[in-house]
């Protein structure tokens, strides 16, 4: 079935859900909540008189991850507890991303594996959701080829998730996949992980169209929250104990640009280097962070308040793509290489100890050797800390798709791995720098391969592991690195 929806919006801000449409969506995790206490006895877990568990699982950005911290938050509400395997679940929810083909072929993968635990298990419900089902023809797919999957939502629809789950519960296949702009929900708690840090998001959508990218179709146009909405958040976390934030947003270089075009009363309109500078404030927070930053909307503003504020973090995730000009106009990413080495030059000038990393796509249609010779120059100019590359892969419905490839994809594959060298060498030289530095590490937890070492990040996002026991997990601790590699920094407690 499809849902039709009540869109009435907030007084003066028409990008939120209203209050009226939240408490509809209350009234459903209630409904939904006593049905679940009324069929203990038809839960799958093992355990007599348990609550029914949900494994959620989620790809892609931290944005999605952010979204999944809302739906654990509904299903919390609902009576939920989590597992961390679909095996025994009663509900199982798959997160999905649509930026590259790989993670979609993952999730098909995991979706198909599902048909015969459903079939030993008919009450279990599956939900497949997030920026893949915003897709026409994904959405088609599942619908027509995975008749297992119980409800299917796309990113708009995230409000409406408990009146969907509650539709499925009476026997339906529910699809909600419709694509409307303006989705921005607060009234439910995120269900995050465990302290020490927290994702804020502050933005939702993009509109950049950079021509490869799908996000700006499947997540819609950039729409902000209230400075107020984030400071809440921020207040409520640092009384919960988190020590670090990091704001989240496509393109946090432009939060706000919308709020200001919008009737918006008396509210106070904060930039993006503003709501930073207030975030430094709330007392328990001892760290901030963002991601991601757009290089044609840098601020001096931006740059100076990491500069000047101790909580910033010295680290800046700045995605170049590509070190050819001709590509970044096909690209549409609307900067030069000389526009974006000005700004690395400035950066680097007013804080001296950023780690710097980047995002590079490999492969974007036309590239030749040559303009791959340019990326190769731009990694060996700025040398990042770390680089996220990608080869490029073709998505329906965005520009490059109808673009001709120049290169095979041997070719690619070569130059990716020529890439991956060049780059490993920089970034263990660059660890290698930090060799006997006193390091401030926020303790994150226990290493997954070693009970005996502890694990956290320095002031630039780097990971370090030490010796150490985990009632320091939460902690700030000084740690002198002994020993570097290409991926990460080994120390010990020096206090
Ligand atoms: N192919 C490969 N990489 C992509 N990215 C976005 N779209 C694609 C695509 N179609 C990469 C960009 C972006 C990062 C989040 O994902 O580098 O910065
Ligand atoms: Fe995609 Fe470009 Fe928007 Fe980033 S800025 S989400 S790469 S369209």
């Amino acid at each position: 079935m499809q849902i039709e929806s009540d869109q009435n919006n907030n007084k003066n801000n028409n990008k939120y859900i209203s209050h009226e449409e939240m408490e509809r969506q209350r009234e459903f995790i209630e409904k939904i909540r006593l049905r679940l206490e009324a069929n203990r006895e038809n839960i799958v877990s093992d355990q007599a008189g348990a609550k029914p568990k949900a494994f959620v699982e989620t790809y892609g950005c931290q944005q999605n991850e952010s979204d999944s911290e809302k739906i654990k938050g509904m299903l919390w509400d609902m009576g939920y507890d989590f597992c961390d395997k679909p095996d025994g679940a009663d509900l199982v929810l798959y997160n999905t991303c649509a930026v590259r083909e790989n993670a979609e072929l993952r999730v098909f993968g995991n979706i198909g594996a599902l048909k015969h635990k459903k079939r030993k298990n008919p009450n279990m419900i599956i939900c497949v959701c997030g920026c893949m089902m915003q897709q026409e023809h994904i959405a088609n797919t599942i619908k027509q080829k995975y008749k297992h999957v119980d409800l299917v939502f796309g990113t708009h629809a995230l409000y409406r998730f408990p009146e969907l789950l509650y539709e499925v519960m009476k026997n339906e296949r529910v699809f909600d996949t419709k694509n409307e702009d303006g989705s921005i929900f607060e009234e439910i708690s995120f269900k995050r992980e465990k302290p020490p840090l927290a994702k804020i998001p502050i933005m939702y959508g993009c509109n950049n169209f950079c021509t490869y990218c799908i996000v700006p179709y499947v997540r819609g146009r950039e729409r902000s929250r209230s400075a107020e909405n984030i400071m809440k958040d921020v207040r409520e976390v640092a009384e919960a104990g988190y020590k670090e934030v990091m704001l989240l947003g496509q393109n946090v270089n432009s939060y706000a640009l919308d709020l200001l075009k919008d009737e918006r009363g008396d509210e106070t309109v904060l930039s993006f280097p503003q709501l930073l500078r207030e975030v430094c404030k709330i007392d328990g927070i001892e760290r901030v962070r963002f991601m991601t930053s757009h290089p044609k909307d840098i601020s001096d503003e931006l740059i100076d308040a990491i500069a000047e504020e101790p909580k910033i973090c010295n680290q800046l995730h700045l995605p170049v793509q590509c070190g050819s000009d001709r590509v970044l106009k096909l690209m549409n990413r609307r900067y030069t290489t000389e526009k974006y080495l000005e700004i690395i030059k400035k950066v680097k000038e007013r804080i001296p100890d950023i780690t710097l990393t980047t995002d590079i796509i490999v492969g974007f249609p036309g590239e030749t050797n040559e303009d791959f010779e340019r990326t190769l120059d731009i990694l060996k100019e700025v040398e990042y800390d770390t680089i996220f590359s990608f080869i490029y892969s073709k998505r329906v419905g965005t520009p490059a798709a109808s673009m001709p490839q120049s290169l095979t994809d041997e070719e690619i594959h070569a130059n990716f791995d020529r890439m991956l060298a060049v780059q490993n060498e920089i970034s263990k030289r660059k660890n290698e720098a930090r060799l006997g530095r006193v390091e401030k590490v926020l303790v994150e937890g226990v290493s997954k391969t070693d009970p005996n070492t502890l694990t956290g990040r320095n002031e630039g996002g780097k990971v370090v592991n030490f010796a150490g026991d985990k009632s320091l997990i939460c902690e700030f601790v000084d740690v002198k690195i002994t020993k570097a590699q290409t991926w990460s920094l080994f120390g010990e407690i020096v206090k």
